[in-house]
């Protein structure tokens, strides 16, 4: 089964890389991923100076990452004349580098970074977007190589993010960055867990994640967009990649259940292609135009019908918040009075005995 992803001039040998964050923080943890099975490796997002991270700053349950890392904690210096010729040496794959945050970190970094760089990935997390346009000008002055903007999902007008950063001359958008200003509550000790400015990630974000990918894609068609936020298993990535993604990257997913993760989910990715009926990722990037962004045929005002595989297992009938459904002998009846066809029995369907109201 074919992975691979063509994407302006580089070949990646699956669609699958790290997002920044404290897993490429490093040397050794740059090394990791030039080793693993990602399709390409990313560098956590470097500026002049290290940040000085409030501690503790990661928390996790088994959906979502609470954070409030900031970008690498290590002095550019360190990058530039250490971590990145290593890299670039050992290199068996693209490298993207993150980068942040203002114009005047761009001008000293950009042409520092650039001879490591395959594609550059620009963190907007903590920028005021009416400085957009000379961020990406004073990036697009030090370097021909293809730069993609990273959307915080915090920007509501995010298809006039896109608008602006791609005519001031970027290549491209990473979406999402991690969701927020967020909180969590730690409830036996009585207090706000983290610091004040926490920001989530994770399983739990994938929606909002996908929801961006989707409606970028199609408003701009013709741009490269990596997709970013929740994923956890090789079925995110085929979503990702059908809602309009070109590549794709994952962190906290890894961060809740281990750096094996990555490994995990690309040896998964063939199985799940053939499941749901491709030859290729290439194959889902063509077809998606024909598919998921042809204009949806009515669906009808229908109510629930049942197939075989109804097992009489009743979750419908608990769930129906209309009371509509009914177990009667050995069967499930559906009252088209009370009926108000809103399609929630069918999405939790643990068999697919349900089909009718949604598709
Ligand atoms: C602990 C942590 C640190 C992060 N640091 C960065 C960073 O330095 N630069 C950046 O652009 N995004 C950063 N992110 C955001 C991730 O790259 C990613 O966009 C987000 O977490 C959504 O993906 P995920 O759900 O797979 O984690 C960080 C996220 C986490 C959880």
């Amino acid at each position: 089964m074919d992975l691979s992803v063509k994407l302006l001039g580089l070949d990646f040998d699956n669609p699958l890389g790290p997002a920044a964050g404290p897993l490429v923080e490093g040397l050794e943890n740059m090394q990791f991923f030039n080793k693993n099975s990602c399709g390409y490796n990313v560098a956590k997002t470097i500026s002049v100076e290290g940040a000085i991270v409030p501690k503790p700053c990661i928390a996790g349950t088994s959906n979502t990452i609470y954070n409030c890392e900031l970008w690498s904690e290590l002095h550019s210096d360190v990058w530039i004349n250490e971590i990145l010729p290593t890299i670039h040496k050992e290199k068996k794959k693209p490298l993207v580098i993150s980068a942040g945050y203002k114009e005047e970190d761009f001008r000293y970094l950009i042409p520092k970074l650039d001879p490591f760089a395959d594609m550059f990935e620009i963190s907007t997390h903590y920028v005021s977007e009416d400085l957009l346009p000379g961020i990406v000008k004073s990036i697009r002055e030090n370097t021909n190589k293809p730069v993609f903007m990273k959307l915080s999902p915090h920007i509501d007008d995010f298809l006039g993010f896109v608008k602006t950063v791609i005519d001031a001359g970027a290549t491209g958008i990473v979406a999402i960055n991690s969701l927020g200003p967020s909180a969590a509550i730690d409830l036996k000790n009585r207090s706000v867990l983290l610091a004040e400015e926490v920001w989530i990630s994770g399983p739990s974000i994938k929606p909002v994640a996908l929801h961006r990918v989707y409606k970028i894609r199609e408003a701009f068609p013709d741009i490269p967009i990596i997709g970013v936020g929740g994923i956890g298993k090789a079925e995110d990535i085929l979503e990702f990649i059908l809602a309009g993604a070109d590549l794709v990257q994952m962190l906290s997913s890894a961060l809740i259940r281990g750096r094996d993760l990555y490994d995990k989910i690309i040896t998964k990715l063939p199985t799940a292609l053939e499941e749901y009926g491709f030859s290729s990722i290439e194959e889902i990037r063509k077809i998606r135009k024909e598919t998921i962004f042809k204009p949806k045929e009515k669906i009808e005002n229908n109510p629930p019908s049942f197939n075989d595989n109804c097992t009489l297992c009743m979750i419908c009938v608990k769930i129906c918040p209309a009371g509509a459904l009914e177990k009667i002998d050995d069967k499930i009846v559906v009252d088209k009075e009370k009926c108000i066809r809103c399609g929630l029995c069918q999405s939790r369907c643990p068999v697919d005995a349900i089909y009718g109201v949604l598709t």
